[in-house]
């Protein structure tokens, strides 16, 4: 088999962190046989919007529908075009329209980055967290009466569906099953939120029937936040709605030093549409051309992608643990880019972590 990939660099650090990716993914590949045929597209808020006034073309389906995945820089140029349109013309449209509905961030400690967290175990730090990427919170449901007025409403409805609740539920318990402690906390606020939470939670509880061997908890957002600074160490698989899934997927990897090392995967487990893997920073104007932004990010993210290539086994498995110790060694070995304290540039950085794999 030859997995067809979609390489969309993107903006800004985009730029700098796909090279170091695509080398190391590439090297990954052939040292355990898989075969992968990138395919390039300059779709993005810089130039490409310049010039055709949109984020990607109009038959982008038609282009990256049949692909196996889609390997994500970052998109976001301010001085040309605002967030809300960069965003939801691209990477938030990949996964509406492609039903990526896992957004799934492992969150880890390394050895020889300093932790942001002063907490005992902060070293401990390992757990996996699944995000709700489709509904919820974030729909476009809603409107402003009486707007400019005195009197003006606003409402915003959240969606929350059974088949989607239920999926990305299963989801969770599924990859809880996969791990060694086998524990899954469950976000909720179903004291604040007296609908659409306790409901949350009704099917949790169904879902959970399937899985006697998991040991899950429910716990509110607002306690859940604290104990991710407080011990997350304890923590292994969690799940959570859109939105509050958004915010503990920053708090988790902040905790442990940085962004510039966290991968994510927007998954569709199904496969009937390409799923997408990118770091979870951004295109970051405020360092984009001095080439210090950290890579590890983007590789990471690869190597989530070739393991998903090949349905978590096999071969693209072995690559994915072959990436992940190349990477861990190299921070041991203390080659750090200037958000981990050290002096690397990007490339020193990509480099080294392909020297050591
Ligand atoms: P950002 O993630 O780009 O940067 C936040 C801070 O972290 C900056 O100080 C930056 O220098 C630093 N940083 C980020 N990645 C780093 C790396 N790999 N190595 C070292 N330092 C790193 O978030 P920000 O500044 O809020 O957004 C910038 C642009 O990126 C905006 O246009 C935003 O909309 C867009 N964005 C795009 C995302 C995507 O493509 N999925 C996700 C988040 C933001
Ligand atoms: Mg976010």
């Amino acid at each position: 088999t030859t997995y067809n990939i979609a390489v969309i660099t993107g903006d800004g650090i985009g730029k700098e962190v796909m090279p170091e990716g695509l080398k190391v993914v590439q090297a990954a590949a052939e040292k355990f046989g898989l075969s992968l045929n990138f395919h390039h597209f300059d779709w993005g808020g810089c130039d490409y919007y310049l010039e055709h006034n949109r984020m990607m073309p109009e038959n982008w389906k038609d282009i990256v529908g049949d692909m196996d995945a889609i390997y994500f820089g970052a998109v976001g140029w301010p001085d040309t075009v605002p967030d809300h349109i960069s965003l939801w013309g691209s990477i938030l449209t990949f996964r509406r329209e492609f039903d990526q509905y896992i957004n799934m961030r492992p969150v880890r400690t390394f050895e020889g980055v300093k932790c942001a967290l002063s907490t005992p175990k902060a070293n401990e730090i390992d757990f996996i967290v699944v995000r709700e990427n489709t509904e919820g919170e974030y729909s476009s449901i809603g409107g402003i009466m009486y707007e400019g007025t005195d009197r003006e409403v606003v409402l915003q409805q959240s969606v929350f569906s059974r088949h989607g609740t239920d999926r990305v539920l299963k989801y969770a318990f599924e990859t809880a099953m996969r791990r060694e402690a086998k524990d899954l906390t469950v976000a909720t606020k179903s004291n604040g939120m007296a609908i659409s939470m306790p409901w949350w939670d009704s099917r949790a509880e169904a879902v959970a029937q399937d899985y006697p061997e998991i040991s899950w908890t429910k716990q509110h957002i607002d306690i859940l936040s604290a104990r991710f600074v407080m011990n997350p160490e304890r923590f292994d698989v969690v799940v959570a709605s859109n939105l509050f899934g958004d915010i503990l997927s920053d708090l988790g990897p902040a905790c442990t030093g940085t962004i510039g090392l966290a991968p994510s995967a927007n998954l569709n487990p199904e496969r009937k549409f390409p799923s997408l893997f990118e770091p979870v920073h951004g295109s970051a104007p405020d360092i984009y051309g001095k080439n210090i932004a950290n890579p590890i990010g983007m590789i990471w993210s690869g190597a989530l992608m070739l393991s998903f290539l090949t349905q978590d086994s096999g071969a693209g498995a072995s690559a994915h643990d072959a990436i992940v110790t190349a990477i861990e060694k190299t921070l041991k070995g203390a080659t750090l880019t200037p958000d981990l304290g050290g002096e690397a540039s990007t490339q020193t950085m990509g480099d080294a972590i392909l020297a050591n794999l």
